[in-house]
C-alpha cells in the first residue's frame, strides 16, 4: 500500500515536471510502459501466494488507473496551455487604431500654380517648362545683363559644379526669365506663354526662401503695348483673388531685360487686408536687345513680360504671414488647404 501511494505521488510529480509533451510521454513510459514500474509490480504477482494475488492485483490496478487519470489530466492541461499561448500570440487587439494609408493633398503653392495655368490658358496662353540648372547665357547674357551685373555674383545666385557650352559655371536659375528666351527662340510670333517653375536664390528669412517659385509671362506680337500688360495683369489679379475690390499700380522700376520696367503693386479695397499696397510682380516691355536674343527683329516685334512669385501670391490669397510654413511640411498647416 505504502509503496503504491508513493509510486502515485512520484508519478504526479514527474508528470507535473514534464514541460513538453515528449517529456510527459517519457514519464508515462517510466510508470506505465512495458518496462515501467507498474508493469514490474504486475509481473511480481505470480510469485505471490494464491490468496494474496487477487487483492494485490486489484490494488495495483487501482494505482494504475489513478496514474492514468493523472497522466490524462496533465495532457489536457498541457494542450490547453498550448492553445492559450497560441491564441495569445495570434490575438488581434481590436481596440488598436487601424493601419491606413493617408491621402495626399495639394500644396497651397501648387494650388496657386494650377490656378494661374487655368486663368492664363483661358485667355490663350501656352504653358512652358524648362531647366532649373541653366546656362549663364540664358540666365543673364541673353537677358541683357551687363557682365558685371550683381545678379551673377555668388551672393545672389547658387552655382552648380558644372559648366555650360561656353565653359561658364552653371547657375540654378535665379528667376524664370530664361524661359522667355528659350520659348521665343523655338516659337514664331504671336508668342503668348507662361512658364511657372522653381527658382533659386541665396536668401533665407520670413519672406525669402532659397528655393521658391515664379511664373514668367510673355506676350510678343507686332503691337503688344504697355496697356496690354496693364489689362492682362490687372485682369489676372482680379480672377486670381476672385474679387473686383482691388486696385493695381505700375510703379517705375528697373530690370535690364525690360524697358520701361515696373513693379506691379496691388491693394485690396475691401476685406481684412484692405488699404495696404503689396508688391506682387516685376514686369515691363521687353528690351530690344532681348528681342534680338529671341531671334526676332525689335523693329517688328514688341511685347511684355512679367515675373511673379507664387509664394507671394499664395500668402496674399490665404493671409499667410510666414513663408517658411510652405516648406516645413507641417500637416496641421497643409491640411487647411485640402
Ligand atoms: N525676373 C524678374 C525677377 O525675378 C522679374 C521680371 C520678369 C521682371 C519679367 C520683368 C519682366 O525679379
Amino acid at each position: 500500500m505504502q509503496e503504491l501511494s508513493e509510486l502515485i505521488e512520484s508519478a504526479r510529480l514527474a508528470f507535473a515536471q514534464a514541460e513538453q509533451p515528449a517529456a510527459l510521454e517519457d514519464a508515462k513510459a517510466r510508470f506505465l510502459g512495458k518496462t515501467g514500474a507498474l508493469t514490474a509490480l504486475m509481473k511480481e504477482l505470480g510469485k505471490l501466494p494464491h490468496e494474496e494475488r487477487r487483492a494485490r492485483g486489484q490494488e495495483i490496478n487501482r494505482a494504475k488507473a489513478e496514474i492514468e487519470a493523472l497522466l490524462n489530466e496533465r495532457r489536457t492541461a498541457m494542450a490547453e496551455a498550448e492553445l492559450a499561448a497560441k491564441l495569445a500570440s495570434e490575438s488581434i487587439d481590436v481596440t488598436l487604431p487601424g493601419r491606413f494609408r493617408s491621402e495626399g493633398g495639394i500644396h497651397p503653392v501648387m494650388r496657386t500654380w494650377m490656378r494661374i495655368e487655368e486663368i492664363f490658358r483661358s485667355i490663350g496662353f501656352d504653358v512652358a517648362d524648362g531647366p532649373e540648372i541653366e546656362s549663364d547665357w540664358f540666365s543673364f547674357t541673353a537677358l541683357n545683363n551687363p557682365p558685371n551685373h550683381p545678379a551673377r555674383s555668388m551672393q545672389d545666385t547658387f552655382y552648380v559644379d558644372r559648366v555650360d557650352e561656353e565653359g561658364r559655371q552653371m547657375p540654378l536659375r535665379p528667376h524664370t526669365s530664361p524661359m522667355q528666351v528659350r520659348y521665343a527662340r523655338t516659337h514664331t510670333p504671336p508668342i503668348k506663354t507662361i512658364a511657372p517653375g522653381r527658382t533659386f536664390r541665396v536668401d533665407s528669412d520670413a519672406t525669402h526662401s532659397p528655393m521658391f517659385h515664379q511664373v514668367e509671362g510673355l506676350w510678343m506680337d507686332t503691337n503688344v503695348s504697355f496697356s496690354d500688360l496693364k489689362g492682362v495683369y490687372s485682369d489676372f489679379l482680379r480672377r486670381f483673388f476672385e474679387t473686383e475690390d482691388l486696385v493695381v499700380r505700375f510703379r517705375p522700376s528697373y530690370f535690364p531685360f525690360t524697358e520701361p520696367s515696373v513693379e506691379v503693386d496691388m491693394m485690396f479695397t475691401s476685406g481684412p487686408r484692405k488699404g495696404k499696397w503689396l508688391e506682387i510682380s516685376g514686369a515691363g516691355e521687353v528690351h530690344p536687345n532681348v528681342v534680338r536674343n529671341y531671334g526676332l527683329d525689335p523693329e517688328k516685334y514688341i511685347g511684355f513680360a512679367f515675373g511673379s512669385g507664387l509664394e507671394r501670391l499664395t500668402m496674399l490669397r490665404y493671409g499667410i504671414d510666414d513663408l517658411r510654413l510652405f516648406f516645413e511640411g507641417d500637416l496641421r498647416f497643409l491640411r487647411q488647404f485640402n
